[in-house]
């Protein structure tokens, strides 16, 4: 925004329509202020979950080891279109920290190589990234990128610094985890592309919040958690590798189809239960019976809204600029300074859950306490108004 520019409060959107939180089985005296984390799953699409467990439990061998495959191939084609991809170059896995797992084992890395990414990587994806270092001699580089974020330039320019020609892969996150600020991914991958390096994007939340379209981004990799924002069973989640690398790609179970290719080898990751998979398409039907559009524009307006009036009535600055332009269907902000009388973010978010019936998360980011606020088609403006004075008792009770 330019300081020609005046600056307009958004209003919070109505919701789509009345009891939605009934569809969840969600505890509708606490106030779920974090999809964010795990996601929740409705009540319609864990009764087509268990409806896939009893036909598998009926036939085991039939529906495992005969149908199987047939069955993850028509669910692999759905979560395709649903994400701008052939269902081929995909494959399910039980989150999207295992598929970043897959894609950093598998890659040949070599000892002055040099990992890449940004502070606001997740903090599992770091100590993967940390673990791969020490096993090969490569180096683990974490670029800072400094928050409040102003535009999109500001990181494409630090990662354009950042590369080197010893710079093996970046990973970057499509939608940061602490701080909820939507990357520019499509301008970062096609800066990696230029410069010869390989991208694989963290994209676990990307699914269900915003519009994807992973054949446009066209990184090397993308991993993303289908359990989020696309409501599906916990254990949703895919790994996308662009056809060249498919390959070199394999499971971090290995099990009878090494080599055989990228759908054999994820196809069979040994004997487990895949019916979160299979019901993936139950989740993304069932929410576009109220309509994808509908839902991640509430979100966005209702996150947009909550940024603003959260960092008026705390007087603090959100990660992300207040016009909603890097933000999805999460916000960040730090809590008043005074939180910290608690010692511990835990401590904070405890005091919420059990005193005030709200469940939020609350992190340490660089020294600095972040709230992170989502927002889902369950949720109340309500409910932020009561965050916001929630926070602001316990720490003027911090200070008593
Ligand atoms: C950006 C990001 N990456 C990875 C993960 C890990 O997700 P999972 O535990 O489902 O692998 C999260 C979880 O919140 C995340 O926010």
């Amino acid at each position: 925004m330019t300081c020609q520019e005046v600056y307009v409060a958004p209003k919070p959107p109505s919701p789509i329509a009345e009891g939605l939180l009934s569809l969840w089985h969600l505890d509708p005296n606490v106030a779920f202020l974090n999809h964010g984390s795990f996601g929740a799953t409705p009540r319609k699409v864990l009764d087509a979950q268990t409806k896939w467990r009893e036909r598998f439990e009926a036939q085991p061998i039939e529906m495992l080891d005969r149908q199987g495959g047939e069955l993850l191939s028509q669910a692999r084609k759905a979560v395709g279109e649903f994400v701008g991809s052939r269902g081929d170059d995909l494959a399910f896995v039980a989150n999207a920290t295992c598929g970043i797992n897959a894609v950093l084992r598998s890659i040949d890395i070599r000892p002055g190589d040099e990992l890449l990414t940004t502070n606001h990587v997740y903090n599992g994806v770091r100590q993967t990234f940390r673990y791969i270092a020490g096993c090969t001699g490569a180096k683990y580089i974490e670029l800072e990128i400094p928050i409040p974020i102003h535009s999109e330039e500001q990181v494409i320019n630090a990662i354009a610094e950042a590369i080197t020609d010893r710079t093996r892969i970046l990973v970057i996150d499509h939608i940061t985890s602490d701080t909820a600020i939507i990357f520019p991914v499509k301008r970062i991958v096609d800066l990696c592309h230029k410069n010869n390096v390989e991208v694989l994007v963290d994209g676990a939340h990307a699914p269900g919040m915003i519009d994807l379209n992973i054949s446009e981004i066209a990184p090397t990799y993308y991993a993303a958690n289908l359990h989020k924002w696309v409501c599906a069973p916990k254990g949703a989640a895919f790994l996308w590798v662009t056809p060249e690398h498919q390959n070199q790609i394999h499971p971090n179970t290995i099990s009878h189809f090494l080599n055989e290719g990228f759908v054999e080898e994820f196809k069979w990751q040994a004997t487990r239960d895949i019916t979160a998979w299979l019901s993936v398409p139950n989740a993304i039907e069932y929410l576009a019976d109220i309509g994808w559009h509908k839902i991640k524009q509430h979100n966005h307006q209702l996150a947009t809204w909550a940024q603003a009036m959260l960092s008026e009535r705390w007087d603090v600055t959100a990660t992300t600029p207040l016009d909603g332009s890097m933000l999805g269907s999460m916000t960040s902000l730090p809590l008043p300074a005074n939180a910290k009388a608690y010692k511990e973010p835990r401590l904070f978010m405890r005091h919420l859950y059990v005193d005030h019936k709200i469940e939020v998360p609350i992190n340490d980011w660089q020294g600095q306490w972040l709230i992170r606020p989502s927002c889902q088609i369950y949720n109340l403006a309500s409910e932020y108004e009561r965050l916001a004075d929630a926070v602001i008792t316990l720490c003027e009770s911090a200070g008593r």
